[in-house]
This record gives C-alpha cells, structure tokens and sequence, in this order.
C-alpha cells in the first residue's frame, strides 16, 4: 500500500467514485423519473467498488492522519515552554442523562405566561478520557453548544443530569484546570493580538512564573497558532478593521492554550478557517490530547482527514444523541442498522445528513426524514444506549489529588497584581473611546457657547449666574451618567468569559474599571469649568474657582456611580439609557431651580438629587448667607440668600449635602458591585 503508483491508483479511483455521484445527482435533478433507472446498476458498481476499497482507503487515510501529525509535530517539539508538555492533572470527563430545558423568554408588555417548555438536550451520555478528542457533530440548532456550555460547567438553568470531573462536580479547581473556547470570539478590539496574550498570560498564569516567562508562554502560542504575521496588529471589531476572522478565533483558541489546560473545550475552533489552518488546529489539538488532555469540541464540516483524528464522535439531532463512539466505528454502526452511503463520502457529511433525516441510501431515498431520525433515535436507545451507560458507570472513580486541587482553588496572582494588569488593559483598551475626538469637541463647543452666553455676566444680573451654575450641575449630572451607563453592559461577555474561568476577582476587576475611567472622567470637567468659569466673570479668585472645580468633579463622580449601578443592574444600554434619562430629569426637576412651591408629598424627592445638592454647593462657592446684591426695592440692595431660588436651597449647612452624596457615592457603586457578583458564576 505504500508504494506511490499504489496509491496513485486509489486516489483515481476515488475521484472517479465522486465524479459518478456527481453525475446521477445532475442526472436526477434533469431527469427526475428516469434516474432511478439509471442509478442503480451504476450503485450496484459503486457498492462493488466501495466495499472493496473502503478498507484500504481508510487505513491509507490514517496512515495519512498519523503521517501529517506527525510532520507538524516536529516543528512543535522544539517549543521550549511547558505549554505542550504532558498535562499538568489528568481529567476524565463523565456525563450521564443530561437535560436541558428552557422556557423561551417573549419580550414586550404582551408577555404569553404560558410559553411553552423547550428541551434542547434529551438525555446525552458519554465518558472522555485523558489523551482523548472528542467531536460532537450536529446540523445547526442541534444543541452542540449547549452541550458543551453544560459540560464546561457554564450553563445555568434547568440542568439536569450528572456531569463529574475525575468522579467529582465542577469545582474552582476544575475552573482554572479548564479552557473554554466560545463560539463568538469576545476580545477587546483595541488590543493587538500580542498585547492581548500577554494580558492573559499575566493573569491567569501562577505567580511561580516571573513576568517575562509568562510573556514568554503568550509569544510561545504565538508561533504555534502561526500568529507571527499579525502579531501587532489590532484585533478590530464589527465596526474596526483588525485581524482576520481566522485569527481572531486562534487568538481565542491561544487565550485558553495558554494555561495548559487539562480540559479543552472549543465551539468550532476551525468555523471560518481555509482547510489547511483547520488541519493545523486540530492536529495541534491532537497533539495537546496525546500530552493526556481531555479535549471536547463541536465542528461542522469536518474533512475525512480531520474526522479520523477523532478518538471519539457524538452526533447530536435535535438535542438527541444519534451516535456515541469511536470515530472508526461510526461507519460500521450506521451500516448495521441499514444506513450505509451508497458511494464513498465523507464520514461527516454522511452523519450530518443522517442528523437531517436524509439517508443516502436509495433504498431509504423516500423516507419522511421525521421517519429517519425517528428511527436512527430507537436505534441509539436500544443499541448504544444501555452499554454506554454501563460503560460509564463501570469506569470507577479516578486519581484525587488532594494537593494539587488545593493549588488549583486558589487565585494565580495577588490582588495587586489583578488590579494592576486590569487597569493597564482597561486604560489601554478605552483611552481611543474615552479621549475620542467627538466628546472633546463635544464638551469645548458646549464649553465656548456657554462661555459666550454668559460672557462677563456680573451680581446685577444674579439670575443668569445662578442659571449658570444649575447648567453645570445639569451638564455634568447627564454626560458622566451616560458614560458610565456603557461601561458593564459592554464588558458582560468579557466578564462572563473572564469570571467564568476564574481569572480575577470581582472586586479587582471592579476597582480597575472604575479606576481606568477616572482620567477621562476628572479631565473634561476640569477643562469644562476651566474655560466657562472665567469667561462667564464667575468669583474671579483661585479660592473660589478651586471649590467649584472640586464640587463639580465631586458630583461628576457620583453622578458616574449612577450610570454604573444603573449598567450593572439593567445590563442593557437602550434600557439603561432610558431609565438614566428619566431618572436624571427627575433629580433636575427636583433641582430647586424650576419650581419653588412643591407640594409637600412630592417635596421629599429632593432629597434624592444629586442635582440639587451640587446646585446648593456650587450656590456656596460663589455667594455667602450676607452677601448683597442691587435689586430694585429694598434701598436698591437685597440678601443674596432671599433670592427665590436660592432661598429654597439655602446657603446653609453645606456638610450634610456634601455627606448625603458621600452616601451616594459609595451606595450607587455598591449596587453596582452588587449587581455584577451574578455574571459569570459557574455552575458547582
Ligand atoms: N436560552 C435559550 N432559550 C431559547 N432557546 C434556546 C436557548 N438556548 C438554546 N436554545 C435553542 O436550542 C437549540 C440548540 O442551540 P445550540 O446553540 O446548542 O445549537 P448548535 O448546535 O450549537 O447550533 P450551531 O451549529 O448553529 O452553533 C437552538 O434551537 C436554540 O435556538
Ligand atoms: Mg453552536
């Protein structure tokens, strides 16, 4: 078999194989009622030929598995890091009647109550071992992902079923032991692909690593995923041209590569990619199971030289498990219950259509494919199902190390080195969005217009300097509040994906957050009050200029915690920037600027605005309770604290406000802590 004209040969024949299938589809399509005619002698000469080749070519085809891993491994087997060395603890991944069901949510007032219950997965069994691959194979909707989100300890919900870990459930250990490859690649489009792999790599990596080696790991899966090219370049978004779509999944794929992790799970790791790059992945994939990892991953399309790589296949229809097994026995099993493909093809593409109700078999060619699945579902019950389970429960409890797991519960950094990496990334990542061009002419424009409309105003005209200074408690209430509003709801993915896997702390990753906001947060303000301030003719002295620029950026960043309760607690900026908006027109109404006489069961409301104790502070830092300015009656000089809008706020008892938006301070970005401690919780 290993001479080449022997194989010349086969490889002919094969084409000639697919061609003649192609052929009688044109046929059929042509000549719908003569094709059967016409198909079956030429099937019963494919048979002929199939059967007595399909041996030979599927041990040729492993030959070239083994051949082609072989060849990419040994450009690998230089890799000086760990990373590809033997797994660090073993993990065998057993699962047994998992079910999954949901209720659908229907949005809107109109909600029906009695929305139906959906089961996506109906009683999955199977059992990975370490050093194994295993590939679940599905049409799309078929409930892969769900799978394997229940299986990597992620999906909340009506879960029911076991699912242990080396006999034991899901546990932080198994968190940090995991990696976990989502389908939507979620990475920060503003890093480049180095940057983002040493972040990672400086987080979730044990502190037993210096800082260089552990950028030394990030550079190590740079070459091995082939990211040499674009190594520098951005990673870009829906709306950022960065690294190719491609890349980008193997920048996600090398996030989780880097912790060498002992269980992999990857939602189609080769979707998007060109043959060959997916040829890569998998046989890096496979190597890194040969090192004794637990490997889980969903793909479509699979070519028959990928899908012999796989130890094991699980093929999935409608949340039904069709086939559990080894992958070169998968052929077999289908051909002993009547389904065999009447010429060569694809094991993948044969199981996929059988996943679809469509056997290729003429034989079967008319069958309702309700009817198929129908029948291929008893099948798996009476064939497969009983031994896997035994198989399953048979396999007795594996290794416990009692030490190990112990240095895998505890967090890979200190909480200092947490808060650090997160606020480098976090400055790095939002600077282009915090100093973007649009919000700095926004707030000079804004800035110069009032500058001008209050240009030179003096104490005759009292009433537009306070209009002033309500404007700057009304400005600065709304623009920090709708800045903060985005920051959770666009980071939940992240931090689900980051939490998820154990990789900070909550409040180190919180702290960051709001600590990489400050810069831009303090500096526009400043910018604001500098510039208006003095064109306006407020309180020309330092004194007074410093303490209206500290209670304004005061209130900014109370007004700040608000929008970031409000994003953590909504999680949804259009619902959000609603409830932002309403909630912020109600604090101005309550301002006690607009109205004066309010009405006694509404008045308490004040006493929630942030708007009214900045107007009463700012009212300090310009005027004093005897201050006196011209009025008409009164011997032409009337108590700037009788002033009607004034009055009502008073010059007095400044210490309370400034200790109520204390109160607001700490209390709004707790609630927001508060409301952040749900995502990205795994499954126990
Ligand atoms: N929370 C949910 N609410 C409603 N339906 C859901 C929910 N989660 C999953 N589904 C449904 O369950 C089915 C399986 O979804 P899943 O994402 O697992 O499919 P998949 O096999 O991964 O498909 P694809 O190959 O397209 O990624 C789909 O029909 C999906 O609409
Ligand atoms: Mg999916």
């Amino acid at each position: 078999m290993k001479d080449g004209s022997g194989i010349a040969f086969l490889l002919d024949k094969e084409d000639l194989l697919h061609d003649l299938a192609a052929l009688i589809g044109k046929l059929k399509r042509y000549f719908p009622t003569t094709s059967k005619a016409i198909s079956l002698p030429i099937s019963a000469k494919l048979q002929y030929a199939r059967e007595k080749e399909d041996r030979a070519a599927k041990d040729m085809e492993k030959e070239m598995v083994v051949a082609d891993v072989e060849a990419q491994t040994t450009e690998k087997q230089e890799a000086p890091l760990s990373i590809f060395k033997k797994s660090n603890r073993p993990v065998t991944l057993k699962f047994e009647d998992v079910v999954y069901k949901v209720k659908p949510k229907k949005g809107g007032f109109l909600k029906n109550s009695k929305s139906e219950e959906k089961t996506i997965l109906k009683g999955i069994t199977g059992m990975v071992q370490p050093g194994e691959m295993l590939a679940m194979l599905g049409p799309s909707g078929s409930g892969k992902t769900t799978l394997l989100t229940a299986l990597g300890g992620r999906l909340n919900g009506r879960l029911n079923g076991t699912i242990t870990y080396n006999g034991s459930p899901f546990s932080n250990a198994m968190k940090r032991n995991t990696g976990f490859v989502t389908q939507d690649d979620v990475l920060y489009p503003h890093l480049t692909v180095t940057e983002t792999l040493v972040f990672t790599a400086l987080l979730r990596l044990p502190n037993s690593l210096t800082k260089d080696e552990k950028a030394a790991h990030a550079e190590a899966v740079i070459s091995q995923l082939g990211l040499h090219r674009c190594k520098n370049s951005i990673i870009g978004g829906p709306l950022l041209r960065g690294v190719s779509g491609g890349e980008r999944k193997r920048v996600s794929i090398g996030q989780e590569m880097l912790i060498n992790p002992s269980l992999l799970f990857l939602d189609e790791p080769t979707s998007g990619l060109d043959s060959t790059t997916a040829q890569r992945i998998v046989s890096t994939l496979w190597e890194l199971a040969n090192g004794g990892r637990t490997i889980v991953m969903t793909i479509h399309q699979p070519s028959s030289r990928l899908f012999y790589m796989f130890h094991k296949v699980l093929l999935l229809s409608e949340g039904n498990p069709l086939y559990f097994g080894k992958g070169e026995e998968v052929m077999a099993y289908f051909a002993s219950i009547g389904f065999a493909p009447s010429f060569a093809m694809n094991p993948s593409d044969f199981l996929l259509d059988l996943a679809n109700g469509v056997a290729s078999d003429e034989s079967r060619e008319d069958e309702d494919p309700t009817v198929v699945k129908q029948t291929l579902v008893s099948a798996f019950k009476t064939n497969l199902a009983d031994k896997l389970k035994a198989e399953v429960q048979e396999t007795g409890p594996c290794r416990q190390d009692g030490a190990e797991d112990k240095q895998f519960a505890r967090w890979s950094t200190t909480w200092g080195q947490q808060f650090s990496v997160l606020l480098r990334r976090g400055v790095k990542e939002r600077k282009h969005e915090a100093f973007s061009t649009v919000k700095i002419v926004q707030v000079l424009v804004v800035a110069f217009l009032s500058g001008l409309l209050w240009w030179q105003s003096d104490i005759t005209n009292l009433q537009d300097q306070i209009g002033l200074l309500f404007f700057y408690s009304g400005f600065w209430g709304f623009f920090p509040l709708f800045n903060a509003i985005f920051t959770f709801p666009q980071e939940r993915m992240m931090l689900e994906k980051e939490r998820s896997s154990g990789m900070y702390r909550l409040s180190s990753y919180f702290m960051a957050s709001a600590f990489s906001d400050l810069p831009m947060e303090l500096v526009l303000p400043t910018i604001f009050v500098t510039i208006t301030y003095w064109m306006a003719g407020l309180k020309p002295n330092a004194v007074n200029f410093l303490e209206a620029l500290l209670v304004l950026l005061y209130s900014v960043l109370v007004s700040n915690g608000l929008g970031l309760a409000l994003g953590a607690v909504v999680m949804d900026q259009k619902k959000a920037t609603i409830l932002g908006s309403v909630i912020m027109l109600s604090f101005l109404l309550a301002g006690g600027y607009y109205v004066q006489h309010v009405p006694g069961f509404i008045a308490w409301i004040k006493y929630l605005s942030i708007s009214n104790y900045t107007y009463k502070l700012l009212l300090a830092t310009q005027y004093s309770p005897n201050e006196a300015y011209p009025c008409a009656g009164n011997n032409g000089t009337c108590l700037v604290g009788d002033f009607p809008s004034v009055k009502l706020v008073g010059l007095d008892r400044q210490v309370l406000s400034v200790a109520a938006l204390a109160v607001m301070f700490v209390g709004y970005r707790l609630v927001a802590y508060i409301a952040l401690m749900r995502i990205g919780v795994t499954r126990k």
